[in-house]
């Protein structure tokens, strides 16, 4: 990717009724499993960033046949053993969903794949899926036993397993899961905390029988997909900043389209009314299996909380926003039981420390979290330069800081934004944000 900076006028305030991309983690899902299915899938909403790509490009690479039609996604389905033996290692990029999901598909099939991402993916914690996968039968192997790429052979015949993955996360019950549809018997994931919920939302749409009892989730073996149309939500994950942007610059009144707000997910609207943010959420309804809403925020005088482990899981990529939100909030917040946070794309609580301090915010991190004292009274920032570290949620949620700034804040290596959100850029500054994005080299 060539250098791309952010940079951002202080102050402004965001306004107006804006949709944000489509939902990463629904993308991502609905590729996967209008693949895997018998028939023909449309997707609608379908968020054209750089991860959800990969996870197209991949299966295009084995076979998919795919195309666009007025802006949705149009897949022919090859049913559960239709795939193709791919030409070259599948390349994931930066997306660490494509990687640990893939990895559960791929072991079920007939044929060898390797599974390589970029530097920081190939940094990102693997064991997590090749010990379930292991423990089922599959022949997978990362490189120094925990990172990518992974070799998967194929052909090898899959046991269902009782699993309990030693943290609460939908990419390892999703992988755990999707490797159960290839497995003899019953596959049961025991969470030990909550996770998103989109792999059996989306299974269960596609004619799958998925079984939730208690923190139990199991699917038998042997069944097959059926496909069906999906209307991807707005990326509540993305929603975040322009919350976060809203809550914290003065005289902001902003209205978010048709945001996903699924239960296991909406954490960060509830730390937000937790924090004295003055969030409506309208018009609640289903849209194919998933609750959406349109979320209006306006300027609001936020305090600092505690946020533990239980809120933290709920909102585990809104985190960097929320820190921003904190450094602008009257006393301090105490955020503990997000040591996930240290294997993100980046360390993100290290970084957003580094990037805090860089504008003048007290904070001290915790192996497991972070205490941010607030400044309340604006400026809460000054300004300065921010590495991001090539993660695009902490390029934006400095972005978003500007608002509350008292110079411009410059922010490197800005593209891989893309892996999530093309068109921040246009967007953020169409709702008021000072915002440039300038070649770096
Ligand atoms: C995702 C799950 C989460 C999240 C990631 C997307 C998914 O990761 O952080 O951005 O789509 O399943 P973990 O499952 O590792 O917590």
């Amino acid at each position: 990717m060539s250098g791309k900076s952010f940079h951002v006028q202080p102050g402004g305030a965001l306004g107006g009724d804006i949709r944000v991309p489509g939902d990463k983690s629904i993308s991502h899902r609905a590729i996967m499993f209008a693949a895997l299915a018998d028939g023909t899938t449309r997707i609608s909403g379908f968020l054209e960033s750089a991860d959800c790509l990969a996870t197209l490009n991949a299966f295009g690479a084995m076979g998919l046949s795919h195309e666009l039609d007025q802006g949705a996604r149009v897949i022919t389905g090859m049913g559960m053993r239709g795939l193709r033996a791919p030409a070259a290692p599948l390349d994931l990029g930066n997306s660490g969903t494509s990687m640990r999901l893939l990895s559960g598909i791929m072991a079920g099939q007939a044929f060898d794949s390797v599974l390589t991402g970029d530097a920081s993916l190939s940094r990102r914690p693997m064991k997590r899926v090749i010990e379930p996968l292991w423990q089922m039968g599959a022949h997978i192997e990362g490189r120094d036993g925990d990172r990518a790429p992974l070799a998967i052979t194929g052909g090898v015949k899959l046991n269902a397993i009782d699993y309990t993955p030693p943290v609460a996360s939908a990419q390892i019950k999703s992988c755990v899961l999707l490797a159960g549809l290839y497995a003899d018997g019953t596959t049961r994931v025991h969470e030990p905390g909550v996770s998103r919920d989109h792999t059996e939302r989306m299974l269960s749409a596609f004619g799958v029988t998925v079984e939730r009892d208690g923190d139990t989730v199991s699917v038998a073996g042997g069944q097959s997909l059926t496909a069906t149309d999906v209307a991807v939500p707005a990326d509540l994950s993305s929603a975040a900043f322009f919350m976060v942007g809203a809550s914290i610059a003065p005289d902001s009144d902003i209205t978010l389209r048709g945001v996903g707000i699924n239960a296991t997910r909406r954490g960060v609207i509830d730390v937000l009314l937790a924090m004295g943010a003055d969030i409506t959420l309208l018009d609640e309804r289903d849209q194919a299996g998933e609750p959406v809403a349109d979320i209006r925020v306006r300027s609001a005088e936020l305090h600092g909380i505690e946020i533990g482990a239980d809120e933290v899981e709920l909102a585990i990529d809104e985190c960097p926003a929320l820190f921003v939100a904190a450094a602008c909030a009257r006393g301090t917040t105490r955020v503990t039981g997000a040591g996930e946070l240290r294997v993100k794309e980046c360390d993100r609580i290290a970084v957003m420390a580094e990037g805090l301090a860089r504008l003048g915010v007290e904070c001290h991190e915790l192996e497991d979290g972070i205490v941010i004292v607030g400044r309340p009274d604006a400026p809460s920032f000054s300004g300065g330069s921010i590495a991001s570290h090539e993660d695009h949620r902490i390029a934006m949620s400095f972005a978003m800081a500007a608002l509350r700034a008292s110079g411009p804040v410059i922010i490197d290596d800005c593209d891989y934004v893309d892996t999530s959100f093309p068109g921040f850029v246009e967007l953020a500054a169409q709702a008021g944000l000072g915002i440039q994005a300038r070649a770096t080299e």
